[in-house]
Formats: structure tokens, C-alpha cells, sequence
């Protein structure tokens, strides 16, 4: 949108440049002018990058500048249509006073940079970096005056980013976009939920596909539990890529409500491919694949699940069931079970809607006949006690 702020945030090397670089060379591509302002790296550094992500630069211009001054100077003599700032905390103001990247220089250069772009018509992007915890308050404190926060996220090890909206004063923030970071810079994914099972295999034991919503997209994750015997002291609960809070809520209702003996075993818990699933839609997974790996049996093949699990053992209702349902149908699944308090829902597109009530109730209906363990050991390593 001309004229307005977009900072995007997230944490240092997730890939902000990367992607600030890849849309200036998409706006140039297309005509537009953009200069992009780099105060972290040189010119040579940058450039270096821009051959790796095939970027021919026409249009594109290039200045290592801190100085906020000299660079508004640089970008008034161009008059891009796009202008980067490479990152806020490296930019400074001299009447503004502190180091660069404090509060005051942080607010004084992006409500300058603001009073510059506004009046002419420029789009700024600016970079923000942000720890997970948001401790470095930097681009927190700039989420009043700029028009639009995008948050790029992912895991270290994971190569998929997400590019999440969190204000937005033209349009909605339920959007998120997915992208794998790659060779050549980032790639959209079109197909994330294919992207996130490619490894799910069927009849494994402790893993659990369900249907999420990130903004309004949904997909399909796959979440896994292990369950093994403490081995001393107190049994531990480990999560990654979900809420602790949840995994101890969803545990304790599995012991209380569904009798399983959870009070001496360990319990790990991940989400596959490096993402975060907060939403309680995703207790039901969780706790289907902690029984099964608890009981070795595994979860019916072609079977999906989706529900809140409350206190009581109950299973509430989750947001727009009917595009998860959609999305798992479209992926080769054939069941799905499902809050029985869910309205409106019936077979859809070859998948069958299951409807539960309770924990009890889905566990019955969601693991298929124990494993024995001789048959498990496709390796040969036999358990001898
Ligand atoms: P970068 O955009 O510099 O992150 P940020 O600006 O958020 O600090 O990207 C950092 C990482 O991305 C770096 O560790 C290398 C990796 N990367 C790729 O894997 N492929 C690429 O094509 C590029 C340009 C970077
Ligand atoms: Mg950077």
C-alpha cells in the first residue's frame, strides 16, 4: 500500500533479509524503483546474497547507511516507490540522543521515517529484530505507529517459515503465508499440509494427524507422544511445539478421566516439522497419541482427529470444522472424529465424521488392537525381558 509502514519482525538469521531483498526484486522486476538500506551488512555482503537468490537488481539500489539523516537525503534524490530499512535497531538520529536501537531512537527514527514516507507516498518496510519472548522490546514498542506487523517465524533446525499477520490497518490478520527457506532464498509451499505428513506413516505407534487453522489456512500436523518409565525421581513432561500447559492439562485428564497410569512415566511430546501448535483444537491429537504410545496401539490408519478436551474428559467443540474436514479429506483421509457437540457437520468428500463425546470414548474408537512387541521390531532388536 503506498505510503504506509510494514515492519516485519522476528528473531535475528530467521530470514527477514532474505525475504525484504526477494520483494524488492519483485517490485523492481515490475518497474518500481526500491532502495534498500542496509546498516548490518556491506554492500559486497548483500550483493553476494542477491547472485545466490538470482536477483539482476535493475531498479534496485543498494546503500550501507546508518545515519538516518543521510539516508532520508539518498532516498529523497531517488524517490522509490519502496524503500527498505535493514533494520530499525541499526539506523540512528543524532538530535535524538542514546544508542542505537534504544526506545528513543527506535520511536524518534520510525516516526521520522514516518513524517517522510506518509506525505510522498513511499512504502517502508522495516526490519525489526525480536527475541521469542519479545524481552527486547525493540519492534514492540513500534506496533502503534506502523500500519501493518508481519512476524516471520520458525524453528532453528526446521527450514519452513511462517509469515504471520499481527495488525493490520487494510485488511485482515487471519493470514498466514508458508514458505521453506532454501537455496535460493524463500519459497512459498503451496502445499503445506502434504509438506508436514510426507513422513507420517501409517499404523505408527504414538503419532496422531490433526487438522489445524493457522489464520484461516488450514493444515495438517502431525503430532507424536512418547511415553517411557521414569526412571527416578519424579516423571518428567517434555514438550516441543506445544504448550507445556496443555500437555500437563491433557495428562492429568488421561489419568483422571480415562484411567490411564500416566503418574510414573515420561512423557514427550512433539509436533513434526518444527512447528508451534498452540490451539486447543489439537488436545484431542495429543492425547490420542499419548495413550497409544502408552498401550502400543497404534491410531487407525486413514484416521484424523480434532477436538478441545476439557476437565472433565469432555470434548468441546473447535472453529471451523468443516474447512479442517475439507482439508484432511483432500489429503487421503477417511475418518475423522470429531466433538460429538459439533453442529452441522456430516460425510463430506469421501470422509467420514465420527462423533465422540468424551475421551473414553474416542480412545475406544481411535486406536486399533495392541502391537505385540515381537511383531514391532521390523530391525530384529527383540525386547528379552
Ligand atoms: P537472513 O535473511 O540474514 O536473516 P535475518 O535478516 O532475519 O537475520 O537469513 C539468515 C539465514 O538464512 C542464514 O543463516 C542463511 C539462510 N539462508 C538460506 O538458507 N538460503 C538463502 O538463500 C539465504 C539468502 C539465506
Ligand atoms: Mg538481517
Amino acid at each position: 500500500m503506498a505510503g504506509s509502514l510494514v515492519l516485519l519482525g522476528g528473531d535475528p538469521g530467521i530470514g527477514k533479509s532474505t525475504m525484504l531483498l526477494q520483494v524488492s526484486d519483485m517490485l523492481s522486476r515490475n518497474g518500481g524503483k526500491v532502495v534498500y538500506v542496509s546498516g548490518e551488512e556491506s554492500p559486497q555482503q548483500i550483493k553476494l546474497r542477491a547472485e545466490r537468490l538470482g536477483i539482476e537488481g535493475h531498479g534496485l539500489f543498494l546503500l550501507a547507511e546508518t545515519d538516518l539523516e543521510v539516508a532520508l537525503g539518498y532516498l529523497e534524490e531517488v524517490s522509490p516507490q519502496l524503500a527498505v530499512i535493514d533494520s530499525v535497531q541499526t539506523v540512528y538520529l543524532n538530535e535524538a540522543g542514546g544508542a542505537p536501537g534504544s526506545l528513543t531512537q527506535l520511536r524518534e527514527c520510525t516516526l521520522r521515517l514516518m513524517r517522510w514516507a506518509k506525505p510522498r507516498q513511499i512504502c517502508l518496510l522495516l526490519a525489526g529484530h525480536v527475541t521469542k519472548d519479545g524481552t527486547l522490546a525493540g519492534p514492540r514498542v513500534l506496533e502503534h505507529i506502523v500500519d501493518v506487523v508481519l512476524y516471520l517465524e520458525g524453528e532453528r533446525f526446521s527450514s519452513y517459515r511462517l509469515l504471520r499477520g499481527v495488525k493490520n490497518r487494510f485488511g485482515s490478520t487471519n493470514e498466514v503465508g508458508i514458505f521453506e527457506m532454501g537455496g535460493q532464498g524463500l519459497q512459498e509451499v503451496a502445499n503445506p499440509s502434504q509438506v508436514f505428513l510426507s513422513q507420517h506413516s501409517e499404523q505408527s505407534i504414538g503419532s496422531v494427524v490433526v487438522p489445524t487453522l493457522e489464520g484461516t489456512r488450514p493444515l495438517l500436523v502431525e503430532i507424536q507422544a512418547l511415553t517411557s518409565p521414569a526412571t527416578f525421581g519424579p516423571p518428567r513432561r517434555t514438550a516441543n511445539g506445544i504448550d507445556m500447559g496443555r500437555l500437563l492439562m491433557v495428562s492429568a485428564v488421561l489419568s483422571k478421566r480415562a484411567g490411564l497410569s500416566l503418574g510414573n512415566q515420561d512423557i514427550i511430546a512433539n509436533v513434526v516439522g518444527g512447528l508451534d501448535v498452540s490451539e486447543p483444537a489439537a488436545d484431542l491429537a495429543l492425547s490420542l497419541a499419548i495413550a497409544s504410545s502408552l498401550s502400543d496401539r497404534p491410531v487407525n490408519p486413514r484416521l484424523a482427529v480434532v477436538g478441545e478436551v476439557g476437565l472433565s474428559g469432555e470434548l468441546r467443540a473447535v472453529p471451523q470444522l468443516e474447512r479442517r474436514l475439507v482439508e484432511a479429506a483432500r489429503l487421503g483421509f477417511q475418518r475423522c472424529l470429531v466433538p460429538g457437540v459439533s453442529v452441522d457437520i456430516t460425510d463430506s468428500a469421501g470422509l467420514q465424521v465420527i462423533k465422540v463425546n468424551d475421551l473414553r470414548q474416542a480412545l475406544r474408537l481411535g486406536l486399533g488392537p495392541r502391537i505385540k512387541q515381537s511383531e514391532k521390531g521390523s530391525g530384529g532388536v527383540e525386547q528379552t525381558d
